[in-house]
């Protein structure tokens, strides 16, 4: 099959690459452009291990094609660090332990971010209804949610 060449933003990397029709922007980043943070838990869009940002919005990778990012902006877990200097949520997640296994946390962490960016005084009902689609068979979500309370607070001061 041939392959589509797509040129494209990734962490603020103008990034270009050639991809199989079919595949999804979750292939291209782990088996292609390897970056494994985000993670493949259900590939049907159910669990959100999978989250990215693409211009702004909240999406399930696995339910994207990689075609689709074809002049976008695609926001990913490796970008949320700047440099060795972790994002507010993912010091907060560490320090007060809101993850276990860990294979959710990159989604709930780029879903986190995604609705800071959109709401910074998000209500405890607002944050659970906007990380319904992140699964985690872990946490029981009391710690993740806390977290994200917690740091919003911070980032309003
Ligand atoms: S792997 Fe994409 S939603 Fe589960
Ligand atoms: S920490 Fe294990 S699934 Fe969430």
């Amino acid at each position: 099959m041939s392959k589509i060449h797509v040129t494209t933003t990734i962490n603020g990397e103008p990034i270009e690459y050639l991809c199989d029709a079919t595949h999804t922007l979750l292939d291209v980043l782990r088996d292609q452009l390897g970056l494994t943070g985000s993670k493949e838990g259900c590939g049907s869009g159910d669990c959100g291990a999978c989250s990215v940002i693409v211009d702004g919005r909240l999406v399930c990778a696995c339910l994207m094609l990689g075609v689709e990012a074809e002049g976008k902006s695609v926001e990913t877990i490796e970008g949320m660090a700047t440099g060795d200097q972790l994002h507010p949520l993912q010091k907060k997640f560490v320090e007060i332990a809101a993850l276990q296994c860990g294979i959710c946390t990159p989604g709930v962490l780029v879903a986190s971010k995604a609705l800071l960016d959109r709401n910074p005084d998000p209500t405890e009902t607002e944050i659970r209804y906007w990380l319904a689609g992140n699964l985690c068979r872990c946490t029981g979500y009391d710690k993740i949610v806390r977290a994200v309370m917690e740091v919003a607070a911070e980032m309003r001061k």
